[in-house]
Parts: C-alpha cells; structure tokens; sequence
C-alpha cells in the first residue's frame, strides 16, 4: 500500500515508518523537522530508519495548503497517517497559537488534501488529554471538550474536524488517542526521556506534583496499534491506544532508582495544564483490533534506559 505519514521524523512516525517499510510499504514521510526539539535529532531518526529499507521523504510543512493539496494529489496514497503536530503541554500554555496552526490548521490542511486525492483511510493521532482531569479508566465516550490545556483544545478539535471530513468525503477516520508514549528515540521533553539523560548525566530530577499517575505506554504497543488500524479496521471509530495499566510516579522512581542508584529528585509543585491522571480503557482495541499490549513497564524502561546509555551522548 502507498502510505503517507506525516511526522514521520519524529518520535512516533519513525517507528511507524520503519515498521511499515518491514512490512513492503511504500511510504511518504512528509516532515518539515520543526524545532520544537532539534531537527538533527529528527534527521538521525530518518537515517536510522533509512537502515531498515527505503521511503521518500518530503520535507516540507503542511501548512502550505496549495503545496499539500499538490503533493497528496501526485502520491495519490490509500492510507494517510497524520502523528504531525506541535505536542507538549508546558509549551502550549506559553504560545497557545502556534497550537492552533500546527495541530488544528495543519490537521484541516492534510484532511482537505487527503479528501482531494481520494484517501480512503485516515488515520489521526490524538491524545489522552482530551479527557481532561477525569478518574480513569477512560473509556473513548467520556471525552467532552472540557480539557485543561491548549494542547488538549487542539487535540480535540482537530478530533472535531476529521469528524466534518469525513463527512465531506467519505473517507474512513480512524481517530486513535494515544497514552503517554516512551522508549528508544522518545522524544526528549518528556519525563521518561529527559529524567534518564539527565540521571545519566548525574544531575538532580525535578518531578511536578505528588500523587501523580500515568498509564506509560511502549511505543512498540503504539506502533502495533497503528497498524492494526491500518490493516484491520474497516469503519470510522475512536479508539485508545493504551496500556490499560497506570503507572504511578512512585513506581517510576523506583524503577529508576534501579538503574541509577545514585539518583537525586526535587520535587515541585504541579504545573498547571497537566492533568493528575491517565488511565487507557483499552477494551475497545482490544475488540475492534485484537490490540494487545505486549511490553510491560519494567521491561520497557529497561529497553529504553539501555537505548539512552548506547545513543544519548550522541544525539
Ligand atoms: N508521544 C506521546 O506520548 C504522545 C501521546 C499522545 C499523542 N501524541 C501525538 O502523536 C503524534 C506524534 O507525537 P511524537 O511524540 O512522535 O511527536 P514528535 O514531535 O516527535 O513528532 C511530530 C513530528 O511532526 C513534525 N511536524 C510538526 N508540525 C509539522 C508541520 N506543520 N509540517 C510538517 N511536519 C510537522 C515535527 O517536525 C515532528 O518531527 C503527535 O500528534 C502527538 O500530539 C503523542
């Protein structure tokens, strides 16, 4: 199948890419490498990934409206798989519009461009923050709009505008809400990744908030999940794509503490627009999808630390 993915340099597409180029795909990442985290980072991605078979990368940016309607039109793909966007909390709450164009006008663009080119599955990544601070577990019905953050407003509009796309035309969307996301290449804002390069650096964490929970998913078991969309699904829906199992954060630093038995932790208190807990009610992709999650925290973040102590100091 030919296959669009957008964001493909990052942390998710280019685990994405390299599965579906594996499995004989043709696939198109389109990616402007924006610097939200460095772009040199995002090109060792692609080069990684360019190990394992070939793809074409398109490096421009989707909000370019004309040049996305053009480029969709000469793929002429079946799949479009749309992980771009400005992610992180903390950011969007200093510059809430830059949300508004990367994760809302550039998701109209790529769903008006898909439409254009006779796409017939799309699929769009969106998050668990569109449940907002609810108690978990969250089933798929209970998001609301009633959200703590820009980037979880973007989230679920852009959520809202796949619906209006696809009734336009016709186009199977296929919206999966993915639940925090780590492993190897993840991407280095996030606790996992920063708390490992800085505890292998021997300097002090800093964790926001007491009592925290998340449900830590192995970006194999996201992975998997996009592709079952991709080759299982075969009407609209909205799925999580989870663990199913909260993490708390005192479990975390156990673990760490493991790893690096030296390890030094400030605490703060929390941040606003970060919501206390996530927690994936993941029997919705279990039914449609056969999802199941393969890889357990403990094992996981023993991948993800050995990934760190082989490769950070390079990046
Ligand atoms: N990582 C997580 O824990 C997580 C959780 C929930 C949802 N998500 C969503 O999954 C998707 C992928 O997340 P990720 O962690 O891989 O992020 P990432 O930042 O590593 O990847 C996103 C990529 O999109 C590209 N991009 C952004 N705007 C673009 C534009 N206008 N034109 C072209 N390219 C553009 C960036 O350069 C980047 O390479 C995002 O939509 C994110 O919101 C991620």
């Amino acid at each position: 199948m030919k296959i669009i993915v957008t964001g493909g340099a990052g942390f998710i597409g280019s685990h994405l890419t390299k599965k579906l180029i594996q499995e004989n795909h043709e696939v198109y990442v389109i990616d402007c490498l924006h610097p939200y985290y460095s772009p040199e980072r995002k090109k060792k991605q692609l080069e990684h990934v360019a190990g394992f078979g070939s793809f074409h990368f398109i490096q421009k940016d989707l909000l370019d409206r004309e040049e996305m309607e053009a480029v969709f039109k000469r793929i002429s793909p079946h799949v479009v798989v749309h992980l771009a966007a400005l992610p992180g909390v903390a950011y969007s709450i200093e510059e809430p519009l830059k949300y508004v164009d990367y994760d809302i006008k550039a998701t109209i663009n790529v769903l008006e461009a898909s439409g254009k080119a006779g796409v017939s599955k799309f699929v769009f990544a969106s998050s668990s923050s569109v449940y907002g601070n609810q108690s978990g577990p969250f089933k798929e019905e209970m998001a609301n709009g009633n959200v703590i953050s820009p980037y979880a407003a973007s989230k679920f509009s852009a959520e809202s505008f796949c619906h209006v796309y696809e009734s336009l035309f016709g186009f199977q969307v296929n919206i999966l809400r993915f639940f925090t996301v780590y492993g190897p290449w993840g991407r280095p804002d996030m606790a996992i990744g920063s708390f490992i390069k800085k505890l292998m650096n021997g300097e002090e964490i800093t964790l926001f908030g007491e009592g925290r929970a998340r449900d830590f998913t192995y970006i194999e078991d996201i992975v998997n999940g996009i592709y079952l969309t991709i080759h299982t699904l075969t009407k609209s829906e909205v799925i999580n794509i989870g663990s199913g199992r909260p993490i708390t954060m005192d479990y975390l630093l156990a673990q760490l503490r493991w790893h690096f038995p030296n390890m030094k932790i400030n605490k703060e208190t929390s941040r606003v627009g970060d919501v206390v807990n996530t927690w994936a009610d993941i029997e919705k992709a279990e039914r449609l999808l056969g999802y199941e999650p393969r890889v357990d925290f403990k094992k996981g973040l023993s991948e993800t630390v050995k990934w760190a102590k082989e490769n950070e100091k390079i990046l």
